[in-house]
């Protein structure tokens, strides 16, 4: 994979929902709808952080919740056409990055039997299989397989991430 400019994050806002939502829809057989997101936002457990590429466009987004010493993915996507440039990997490695500021032990998330591009991007970033729940996408008839992360203070940073972020 090419290695792409750097990404520059910031905090989701209002206005940056009909870019997210953009992304969301092509993304997703179930996207989330702009109540979705709006809830998100007004959640104090949540944290929903945008990446910009140097011309300001939106790539890529996520959100995920911190609860107590743990945190759990909601979503996370980035634009069909900025894939497969290290991004994914970026914006885990931003995650990590709030989750130990946080301090935050472990990192938990449902991911997609068939979602073999998110499966490997998880994989590479540390996480492991720890159970499975059935049918949990039905819209597309998937199971969902649970990964965790277990963080230290000391832990390597998405150091083979192949974008930058500033
Ligand atoms: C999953 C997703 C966020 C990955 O973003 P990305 O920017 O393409 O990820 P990266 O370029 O950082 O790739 C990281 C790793 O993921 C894996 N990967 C990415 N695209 C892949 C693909 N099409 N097929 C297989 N593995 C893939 C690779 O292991 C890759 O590491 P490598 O570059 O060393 O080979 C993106 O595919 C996406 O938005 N998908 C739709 C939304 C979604 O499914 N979200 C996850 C919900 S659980």
């Amino acid at each position: 994979m090419t290695t792409g400019p750097g990404l520059a994050a910031r905090r989701m806002q209002q206005s940056d929902l009909d870019d997210v939502l953009a992304i969301e829809r092509v993304s997703f057989a179930a996207p989330w709808s702009r109540d979705v997101f709006l809830k998100e936002l007004a959640n104090r457990a949540a944290r929903s952080e945008v990446f910009t590429a140097d011309d300001g466009a939106i790539v890529g987004y996520v959100c995920f919740w911190v609860v107590l010493d743990e945190a759990h993915i909601q979503t996370i996507a980035v634009h069909p056409n900025m894939r497969g440039r290290g991004y994914g990997s970026a914006i885990m490695g931003h995650v990590e990055e709030i989750c130990l500021r946080e301090g935050v032990r472990r990192i938990i998330l449902e991911v997609g039997r068939r979602n073999t591009a998110a499966r490997n991007l998880y994989r590479k970033c540390g996480f492991t299989a720890i159970g499975f729940r059935k049918r949990y996408y039905a819209e597309i008839d998937d199971d969902a397989v649970v990964m965790e992360k277990w963080l230290t203070s000391s832990a390597q940073v998405n150091s083979e991430s192949g974008a930058d972020l500033r």
